[in-house]
């Protein structure tokens, strides 16, 4: 029997719905989504401003699931389950989906069901035109998080290393912000990077030689702000995008020979990239050849769903309903999780 989930992803800057109907023996598949990105707002302040989040998510979230319902040309009454974002993320942006989400499935007399939300990012390639079998080298990179997992199965998730500062996503926003670039930072550095070379400053690749899965990031910041102070006092338009072209190659560098430690680490021969700088063509290049040289297939998420959204929220709720890993609840009793490690998912 097919269950329809209704998907509410609200844990940061962008509110996304998307409905997936599961299939008997096969991934679910997607219905309809929607999604509102409040990057322009949060421009001025140059990064997210929690309770204007918050404000603007509540404004969305209804006429956004109405949407997808039209999309699917459903009612509400068509929904089965209700996921929303139980965590991490930010604690207001992430009640008012909670809430949502708990008061629609009390209205609908349906149960709900809260997901992790980098779980959300680590199964969305299963809704590409290439999907991922099990198991699995994760490198999860998003504004928040940098991570190599293993994955053998839904739930079953082993942290293998992860930053132990800045995340993947911060680092190229915060030296996207030091060159003057607005924000979001990630996609606004790789296009300047496109007119400069890579190789003009020789900058840090922290911790590459470590031995261990573990990433940092913030030494290669401190850098980044010593070359922009000495742009700042003789500007050059070519040196600027010189220096975004050798950020860019210092943290994709670092994410490439990390990720392939992890797979030689393994033995595995499958690595799923997911979160927002998995967007990045030149990390997609790289890890391409690397991985290829190697005998790995690496699979992503569709353009469209690296990024957070509400599909992904849809869709892990779904597998998890489909592999016995959860079942909803009908209490309405949400709780959210600001911190939530994902290798704590089964505690929670
Ligand atoms: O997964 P995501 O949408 O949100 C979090 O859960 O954090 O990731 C957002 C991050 C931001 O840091 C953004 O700058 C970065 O992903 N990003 C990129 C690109 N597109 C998004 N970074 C580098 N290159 C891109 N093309
Ligand atoms: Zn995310």
């Amino acid at each position: 029997m097919s269950v329809v989930v209704l998907g509410i992803e609200s844990s940061c800057d962008e509110t996304g719905v998307a409905l997936v109907r599961t299939r008997d023996g096969g991934v679910p598949g997607l219905l309809a989504q929607a999604l509102h990105t409040q990057a322009a707002m949060h421009a001025d302040y140059g990064g997210v401003v929690p309770e204007l989040a918050s404000r603007d998510h509540i404004r969305r979230v209804l006429p956004l699931t109405g949407q997808v319902l039209e999309q699917a040309g459903l009612t509400s009454s068509g929904i089965d389950v209700v996921a929303y974002t139980r965590g991490p993320g930010l604690a207001g942006a992430l009640l008012v989906g909670a809430g949502v989400a708990c008061a629609l499935g009390a209205a609908l007399a349906k149960p709900v069901l809260g997901v992790h939300h980098l779980e959300g990012h680590l199964l969305s390639p299963f809704l590409s035109a290439d999907p991922p079998e099990f198991p699995f080298v994760a490198l999860l990179v998003s504004g928040g998080h940098t991570q190599l997992m293993r994955v053998d199965g839904v739930g079953r998730y082993t942290l293998l290393g992860e930053t132990i500062d800045d995340a993947a996503g911060e680092a190229f926003d915060k030296s996207a912000k030091l060159l003057g670039l607005g924000y979001p930072g990630g996609p606004a550095l790789a296009r300047l990077a496109e007119y400069g070379d890579d190789s003009a400053y020789k900058l840090p690749r922290p911790l590459l030689h470590s031995g261990d899965l573990d990433f940092s990031f913030a030494g290669l910041k401190t850098a980044v702000l010593t070359q922009a102070r000495r742009l700042e006092s003789a500007p050059c338009e070519l040196m600027r995008a010189d220096l975004a072209a050798s950020t860019q190659a210092a943290i994709v560098d670092v994410l490439v020979k990390k990720s392939l430690a992890a797979l030689a680490r393994t033995g595995l021969e499958r690595l799923v990239v997911a979160g927002g700088v998995g967007a990045n063509a030149r990390l997609r290049e790289q890890l391409g050849a690397a991985c290829a040289a190697q005998g790995v297939r690496v699979h992503y998420p569709e353009f469209d769903l690296c990024t957070d959204n509400g599909a992904m929220i849809a869709l892990a709720a779904a597998m998890r309903i489909q592999a016995g890993a959860e079942a909803p609840r009908a209490d309405y009793a949400f709780d959210v999780k600001p911190r939530w490690p994902l290798d704590q998912l089964a505690t929670a």
